[in-house]
C-alpha cells in the first residue's frame, strides 16, 4: 500500500479530488496516510477528518525561527514513512533538507502553465500579463521555486470578461483532473524522470 501525505493550506478542493479518486477506485493500493496544514483554520483539515484521515497543523508561527520549524516539519514528515508527498495548495516553502531527502517523491500542483508565473498568485499574474491561455502544472519539487520537472499540464482559455475568481475557478477544474491522474501514475510506477523530462509509461 502506497503511503501518501498531502500538504495543504486552504480549502482543500485538490485534496478532495484525490480522496474521491481513491474512493472511486481510480487510484488503487494507495492510502492518504496524513494531511498536514500550516494553517489551523484550513478547511482541508476538516475534509481529512471527515474521511477518518489523521489531520494536523504545524505552523512556522509556532516556532522561534525558520530553522526550528524546518526541523520540526521534517521530523513530523519522517514519522509517517511516506512514499509520496503531494503539495496540494501548500503555501509554505519546503525545507531544503526535505527536498534532498525526498528527492523525486514530492509533487506540487501550481495554477499556471510553468515556466510562466511562478510563485504566489499565479492566476493574477496571468491576468495582468494578458495571456490568452492559462492553466495548471503538476511537477516534481526541486530546490527552486516551481522549477522541477513537469509531469502534466492542462490549459484553459482566458476570457475578456474574466476576473481573478472566474479564471482561478476554471483552472481549478483542470487541477482536479490532473493532480489525481498524476497520483495514479505514481501509484502505478509509470513515471520516469530523465533530467528535466518526465516520461509516462502507457
Ligand atoms: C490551487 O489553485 C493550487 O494550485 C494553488 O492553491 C490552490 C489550492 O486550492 N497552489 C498554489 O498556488 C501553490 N503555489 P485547494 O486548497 O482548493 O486545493
Amino acid at each position: 500500500m502506497l503511503r501518501v501525505g498531502v500538504m495543504v493550506s486552504g480549502g482543500g478542493t485538490n485534496l478532495q479530488a484525490i480522496l474521491d479518486a481513491v474512493d472511486a477506485g481510480k487510484i488503487t493500493d494507495t492510502e492518504i496516510t496524513v494531511v498536514i496544514s500550516n494553517n489551523p483554520g484550513a478547511y482541508a483539515l476538516e475534509r481529512a477528518k471527515k474521511h477518518g484521515i489523521e489531520a494536523l497543523c504545524i505552523s512556522p508561527k509556532d516556532y522561534e525561527n525558520r530553522d526550528a520549524f524546518n526541523e520540526a516539519f521534517l521530523n513530523k514528515i519522517d514519522e509517517y514513512h511516506l512514499d509520496l508527498i503531494v503539495l496540494a495548495g501548500f503555501l509554505v516553502k519546503i525545507p531544503a533538507a526535505m527536498i534532498e531527502k525526498y528527492e523525486g517523491k514530492i509533487i506540487n500542483i501550481h495554477p499556471a502553465l510553468l515556466p510562466a508565473f511562478t510563485g504566489l498568485d499565479a492566476q493574477g499574474q496571468a491576468l495582468n500579463y494578458g495571456v490568452k491561455i492559462a492553466g495548471c502544472t503538476v511537477h516534481f519539487v526541486d530546490a527552486g521555486m516551481d522549477t522541477g520537472p513537469i509531469i502534466m499540464q492542462a490549459a484553459v482559455p482566458v476570457l475578456d470578461e474574466d476576473t481573478h475568481d472566474t479564471l482561478a475557478a476554471r483552472i481549478l477544474v483542470q487541477e482536479h483532473t490532473i493532480l489525481p491522474e498524476v497520483v495514479k501514475l505514481w501509484a502505478e510506477d509509470r513515471l520516469t524522470v530523465n533530467g528535466r523530462k518526465v516520461k509516462i509509461r502507457k
